[in-house]
């Protein structure tokens, strides 16, 4: 059984925890936290090996998932830096942190794998992006796959795209919250009871991804075929263009994006 170490069983790092429990994938897990009263709590709520010992978690695991906070991650790769070897491999979900960061902070030796989840992680249906770094062989990535792939779809990409995949997929998942709760408030505008109006936002969203997944079809040709000549749907669509949602769309990923860029100080 592949021991994993997480190194700060925050909210995403409970996500993935929730994930990959009932995934049931044969993978044991221990975390640390920052505080001892975080790493109780988090034991009662996960059943999970929980302490504040990196040292100790690093000599457990092979794998460690690296989930503190970014402005965290130097302190705590400086101080486990002595510990980690050739057979560690790292995983960093840590938004705008380099490979070559984390590599360098814990001292050259590991594979260092960056990673960008999301948080529908937590019923299994993320979207994880992994960029490989230095020392990664393809067993390395194929682990992270496996490993990530218990809670939802993977990719890969060049670490320099990172920055936008969080701008998409990591933050995306705000996005379609809003734009939910504003489909929702459509429909109690229009009358429709407030639970009825966000099942059938929600789950709008979730068949029309699924068409999009499933038949592989570009978006702009499914909504053709939703869309008659002088029918109701045109009338919405042109509201759309008037309001700008494309492009308010594609501003939200550029901002989020560039944000991503500053925080590493670029
Ligand atoms: N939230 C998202 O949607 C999302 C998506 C993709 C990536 N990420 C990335 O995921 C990372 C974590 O985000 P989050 O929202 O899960 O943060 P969070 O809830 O604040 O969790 C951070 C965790 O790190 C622990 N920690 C801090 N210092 C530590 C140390 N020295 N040793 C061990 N544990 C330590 C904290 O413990 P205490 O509670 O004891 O302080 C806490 O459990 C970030 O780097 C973020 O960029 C987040």
């Amino acid at each position: 059984m592949k021991k994993i170490g997480i190194i700060g069983i925050g909210k995403m790092g409970e996500a993935l925890v929730r994930g990959i429990h009932s995934a049931q994938a044969d993978y044991s897990l221990e975390a640390t936290t920052r505080t001892a009263e975080a790493a109780k709590e988090a034991h009662k709520r996960l059943g999970v090996k929980c302490h504040t010992d990196n040292l100790k978690l690093a000599q457990d695991c092979d794998v460690l998932i690296l989930c503190v906070k970014p402005h965290q991650v130097e302190a705590v790769l400086t101080a486990i830096a002595g510990q980690l070897t050739s057979r560690h491999l790292i995983l960093s979900i840590c938004a705008s942190i380099t490979t070559s960061q984390i590599s360098t902070w814990s001292g050259g030796k590991c594979a260092v794998i960056r990673v960008m989840p999301n948080t529908p992680a937590l019923i299994n249906e993320g979207m994880t992006v992994l960029a490989a770094g230095p020392r990664v062989e393809s067993r390395h990535l194929n682990l992270a796959e496996q490993i990530f792939g218990t809670v939802g779809k993977t990719a890969r990409v060049e670490e320099s795209l990172m920055d936008g995949v969080t701008g998409l997929s990591g933050c995306g998942p705000a996005y379609v919250y809003m734009i939910i709760e504003a489909f929702s408030e459509a429909g109690v505008k229009v009358g429709l009871p407030r639970k009825t109006a966000t099942l059938l936002a929600a789950q709008t969203l979730l068949g029309a991804s699924r068409m999009v997944l499933e038949r592989g079809e570009h978006p702009a040709a499914l909504k053709d075929e939703v869309t008659t000549p002088a029918g109701c749907t045109i009338d919405g669509l042109m509201a759309l263009e008037e309001g700008a949602l494309r492009a308010t769309l594609i501003r939200a990923v550029v901002a989020a994006t560039e944000r991503s860029q500053k925080l590493r100080g670029n």
